[in-house]
């Protein structure tokens, strides 16, 4: 019997390193990542975050140092955190002139101007009940949230910021945020939205890194049902209508579905957020030898990109960039 004479052989492309090379559909570079960073106001050298090997808190005198060092490797861009010395019911420390985010920011355009410096805008980490907004009762009172949301990101724009990125998933925050900026005369700042964010176990050991539990509850009444599709795309489109200039999906590897069909409905930039929760498995993995790190965090950050990320906020940013640089 012989054997079928096959037209299509998909391995005559794959036969050599340059015609893989040709025909490469995807790519990374060190210029997609966002580098997370939580800046303590209470300390005054790094403390490693325990559930995140690699990863530390740092004070306020490293940050310029983290900004050079991020920049020097090709990255653009910080992601700021704020862990106040003080936190009370309105998280009203997030909109204070000297608060640690808006110091942050300072400190890091004064050591490296070049750096894009976005900041995370919302209340858990400055909240003493660890929610994402105001109270009332027991639940987070929307509207005022929103009032208290333009104030932080006026505060951040007088500070020097590039872009703010509100991540409380309230309703109408950003045509808020977006009134609240231009009516201060920062009609060029862009938002970057936590567009579709969903409730998810995968942030845990953030919330040791930014001291941000609930102390009561959980964040289901305001961040999305990780059932949910649908939803997202309506998420999605109200903050395109409201003028989110960046949408973000969150987390990212439970949600490569969720990536690719917001990107399918926009032609707006788009961002993933590899959570903390992603990358404390990939080392706690890495830790044991049971996986290749670096294979696995390309491979992974390349997923993204097919997916449809443009942006990739990653806690692997500075490793990958490495290993990207000296390829
Ligand atoms: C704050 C915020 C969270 C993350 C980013 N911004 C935590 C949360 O919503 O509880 C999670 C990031 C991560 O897990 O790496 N709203
Ligand atoms: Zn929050």
């Amino acid at each position: 019997m012989s054997l079928p004479d096959l037209i299509h052989r998909p391995r005559r492309l794959r036969k050599n390193p340059a015609i893989r090379s040709m025909v490469r559909e995807t790519s990374i570079s060190p210029s997609d990542f966002i580098y997370p960073v939580f800046v303590d106001e209470t300390i005054t050298k790094a403390v490693p975050v325990k559930t995140m090997p690699g990863v530390s808190r740092i004070p306020l005198s490293d940050v310029g140092k983290i900004a050079k060092e991020t920049a020097s490797l090709g990255i653009p861009g910080m992601i700021l955190f704020g862990i106040p010395a003080e936190k009370n019911a309105t998280g009203s420390g997030s909109w204070d002139a000297d608060g640690i985010v808006q110091r942050a920011i300072r400190e890091a355009k004064n050591s490296s101007p070049e750096s894009y410096i976005i900041a995370d805008t919302c209340f858990c980490e400055y909240t003493d009940h660890g929610h994402c907004g105001v109270l009332d009762g027991h639940e987070v009172d929307n509207d005022a949230t929103l009032a208290n949301l333009q104030k932080q990101a006026v505060s951040y724009a007088e500070a020097g910021i590039d872009m703010v990125a509100p991540s409380g998933m309230m309703d109408g925050m950003i045509a808020a945020i977006r009134r609240g900026l231009d009516s201060a005369e920062f009609k060029d700042l862009p938002i970057m939205s936590y567009a579709v964010k969903y409730a998810s176990a995968y942030f845990g050991p953030f919330r040791d890194a930014a001291d941000s539990t609930p102390s009561f509850g959980d964040r289901a009444s305001y961040q999305m049902d990780p059932a949910n599709s649908r939803e997202a795309l309506r998420e999605a489109i109200l903050d395109i209508d409201e003028g989110a200039d960046i949408l973000m999906v969150k987390p990212g590897l439970a949600y490569m579905d969720i990536i690719r069909s917001v990107k399918d409905i926009t032609d707006l930039p788009m961002a993933v957020y590899n959570v903390s929760g992603e990358y404390a498995m990939v080392k706690a993995a890495a830790e044991k030898g049971w996986i290749d790190e670096k294979r696995v965090v390309l491979e992974t950050m390349l997923g993204f990109k097919r997916a449809g990320a443009d942006l990739i906020l990653s806690y692997h940013a500075l490793d990958a960039a490495r290993w990207l640089n000296d390829n």
